[in-house]
């Protein structure tokens, strides 16, 4: 290859560099309030999925559905996730309706087709370019395993469960209480 025939190469790559950069620049709105197309949404989706199934394993602990384990599912989650998700699960909060890419509907069946393992997953790593954050540092196996068991729960609500619940947490928004220097 000559001096000539790579310096035009050289010159190719950076108009190509430079265009693509001029339309990144213009055509690309980093704006939050910019909801994400469909394409977009589809692409993102399947890759996501493909990439957490490949990740998850089943947690080595397993938990039974029993009211102290909800309890406590309950209480981490309105402590921790309903800023975002809000206290159903519909991601209707003040801060869940100005994430881009949105908060889901927990009770939704795209959420809802997840297995405990991806849950899992999600919860202790996050879920990267996006608002949801991992809490792994912060939790132990048996509470996240409890958030799962919540998280599932979102799917059996009638509305008047939900209208209870959001009545019921609002009055007492307490019953999570914490160790002193405990981070979680
Ligand atoms: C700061 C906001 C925020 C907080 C706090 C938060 N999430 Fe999320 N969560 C999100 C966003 C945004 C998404 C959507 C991610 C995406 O588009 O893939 C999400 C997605 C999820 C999903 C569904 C993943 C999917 O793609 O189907 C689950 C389950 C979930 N969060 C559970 C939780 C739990 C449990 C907690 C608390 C321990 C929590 N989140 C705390 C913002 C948050």
């Amino acid at each position: 290859m000559n001096a000539r025939k790579i310096s035009l190469g050289i010159l190719a790559t950076a108009a190509m560099v430079g265009s693509v950069t001029v339309l990144a620049v213009t055509q690309f709105n980093p704006s939050a309030r910019q909801k994400p197309g469909r394409l977009e949404t589809a692409v993102m989706q399947r890759v996501k999925f493909w990439a957490i199934q490949r990740r998850a394993s089943a947690p080595t602990v397993q938990l039974e559905r029993t009211p102290e384990n909800l309890r406590s599912g309950r209480s981490h989650f309105e402590e921790h996730c309903a800023v975002c998700h809000g206290l159903d699960g519909r991601g209707q909060s003040l801060i869940g309706r100005g994430l881009n890419p949105p908060v889901p509907d927990l009770a939704s069946p795209s959420v809802q087709a997840w297995r405990d393992a991806d849950l899992f997953w999600i919860i202790q790593n996050g879920i990267r370019f996006t608002g949801m954050p991992g809490f792994e540092d912060t939790h132990s196996d048996t509470e996240t395993l409890q958030l799962v068991l919540y998280v599932r729960e979102f799917a059996r609500l009638s509305d008047q469960d939900r209208q209870a619940l959001l009545e019921q947490a609002a009055e007492n928004n307490q019953g999570h209480t914490h160790a002193p220097g405990e981070e979680h």
